[in-house]
């Protein structure tokens, strides 16, 4: 009997499609039921509360919230910023998968809508700061390589930046009425190294060690640009309100912008138009505008290059002072070094490689206060896998360089200040070891190092060398607050005043 007789003829009518139909069918379900399942899960995190998501559990301190978040919830975690997903990552072995690994994924900079408005002067703010790893990035990669941060460019400005110390040490010797004063340290070392990138850019000094002079007032408005542009805005939490500047914050980040510009659009205008074959010693801006950079892009360069360079040096001595005042055996173990390797007064760039001790102290102060503790936000381009779960496209990412560099589990005593244990270890700044990446690692690792490497502990060492440190009201060190603030860098949050008392009876600088 054939079996289909017993079905009705409409019905007979569907069921041989319907048969053929079915593996088909079959195939499809097999292949959503394995997808479902190879999908990995999202990262375990901090439930998210209704609309902020986790925003009000970052608070000020958020290297130290999200220290704290992942105690509870693990190496890789998931919070949420608005409906916006953030992926932290906190161990050794995230920073590796995420910076290394995955570095192609996820290497893209998250930048705020405000900036990202097509067709706007912002815009061009994602030269380097672009969101993506594109051909655009990889030139202004290419001329800072070339044409700033190379061994030889460097090496050609060595003079103009020891003359820059020298002169910040003579400043902090002079007297007031012939007594000594307090001097705030970072502050005169953020003059000092405004003029160093100044110098390096257009040959030209914007401030003096008061502050005075064209570039007066620069920190504070790259300082208030990158605080406006951090803030929580409502087109970065919620992609559907990304069209409109609803906190009216285009209009501010230009003003400052257009202010901060004021300061070099004159001296980079009067270079154009003298570009008839390169006229004595070639600046930064000479090599942008022969290269064929616009005015616009050339500004962004400048901003960024301020924004990143300045205060992570200035702050970066700050701690590295207050760490040594606070620990006389280390200051007095760098002095011997120092007393042994120059004779003079003045510390040399070509000094550095002779002074282990003082290398030794640099780290061991980027260990405890990294000047980025949670690197600068990088993007999702693209979904991929993390040590086992889904980082979803779009998804901001930091490092927690800041926890891992204190973890018990990683060091001795994470606490306390120990230059000693760097002296044997080889580690470096190069980002190939994962426990300890002050300047990031992988295709976002900082440009500026090469110069940061050879400025601050020079700047350190002159300040050591040439003066005793005390507290005004012969306070003790230990006594000093220790506690950190994240703005556009991690900052002491009580600055640094302290009386320089000269080491020599007249210096020779
Ligand atoms: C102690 C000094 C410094 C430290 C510790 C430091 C650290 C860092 C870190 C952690 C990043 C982010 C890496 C990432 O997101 O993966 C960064 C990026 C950057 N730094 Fe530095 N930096 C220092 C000095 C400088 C200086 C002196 C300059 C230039 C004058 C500079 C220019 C930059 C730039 C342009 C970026 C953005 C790179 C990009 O997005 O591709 N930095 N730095």
């Amino acid at each position: 009997m054939n079996p289909t007789s017993l079905i009705p003829t409409e019905s007979a009518n569907l069921f041989f499609p319907l048969i053929l139909l079915l593996p088909l069918l079959f195939i499809l379900l097999l292949t959503h039921h394995t997808s479902t399942k190879k999908q990995p899960p999202l990262p375990p995190g901090p439930s998210p509360w209704p609309i902020v998501g986790n925003l009000f559990q970052l608070g000020k301190t958020p290297h130290i919230a999200l220290a704290n978040l992942a105690k509870v919830h693990g190496p890789l975690m998931l919070l949420k910023i608005g409906t916006r997903p953030l992926i932290v990552g906190s161990s050794p072995e995230a920073a590796r998968e995420i910076l290394k690994t995955h570095n192609r994924s996820l290497s893209g900079r998250s930048i705020s809508h405000t900036i990202r408005i097509k067709g706007s002067k912002l815009h061009n703010l994602q030269l380097v700061l672009h969101d993506e790893c594109n051909d655009k990035w990889r030139r202004v990669k290419s001329i800072y390589k070339t044409e700033f941060f190379s061994a030889k460019v460097l090496e050609s400005q060595v003079e103009m930046r020891e003359r820059k110390i020298r002169e910040l040490v003579r400043y902090i010797g002079l007297k007031e009425d012939g007594q000594v004063r307090a001097v705030k340290i970072k502050e005169v070392v953020t003059f000092t190294a405004i003029n160093i990138v100044s110098c390096a850019l257009v040959s030209r000094d914007f401030v003096d060690l008061e502050g005075r002079g064209v570039g007066e007032g620069l920190m504070e408005n790259v300082r208030r640009f990158a605080e406006s542009a951090a803030k929580p805005q409502l087109g970065d939490m919620f992609g559907v309100l990304s069209w409109w500047d609803l906190q009216g914050m285009y209009k501010e980040l230009m003003g400052i912008f257009g202010r901060v510009c004021g300061i070099w659009v004159g001296m980079v205008e009067e270079k154009r138009d003298r570009q008839d074959g390169a006229l004595g010693g070639r600046d930064f801006a000479d090599a942008l505008i022969q290269s064929g950079f616009s005015d616009d892009q050339i500004n962004a360069l400048f901003m960024e290059l301020f924004s990143a360079g300045i205060e992570s040096t200035s702050a970066t001595t700050e701690w590295a002072l207050t760490e040594l005042m606070r620990n006389p055996e280390s200051m007095e173990k760098l002095r011997e070094e120092l007393s042994k390797e120059i004779t003079g007064d003045i510390i040399k760039e070509s000094d550095l490689p002779n002074l282990p001790y003082l290398d030794a102290c640099l780290k061991e102060t980027l260990r405890l206060h990294p000047p980025g503790p949670l690197l600068l936000p990088h993007r999702a381009i693209e979904e991929c896998q993390v040590m086992g779960y889904t980082i979803p496209k779009d998804s901001q990412i930091l490092v927690n360089m800041w926890a891992i560099a204190r973890d018990p589990k990683l060091w001795d005593d994470p606490l306390s200040f120990k230059p000693e244990r760097f002296l044997s270890t080889g580690m470096d700044y190069m980002g190939t070891d994962f426990e300890y990446f002050p300047f990031g690692s992988g295709r976002r690792f900082c440009p500026g190092q090469p110069l940061a490497s050879r400025v601050v502990p020079v700047i350190i060492a002159s300040l050591i060398h040439n003066f005793d440190w005390v507290l005004p009201g012969n306070i003790d060190p230990a006594q000093i607050n220790m506690t950190d603030k994240l703005d556009m860098t991690m900052l002491k949050q009580e600055p640094l005043c302290a009386i320089p008392v000269s080491r020599r009876e007249t210096m020779k600088l």
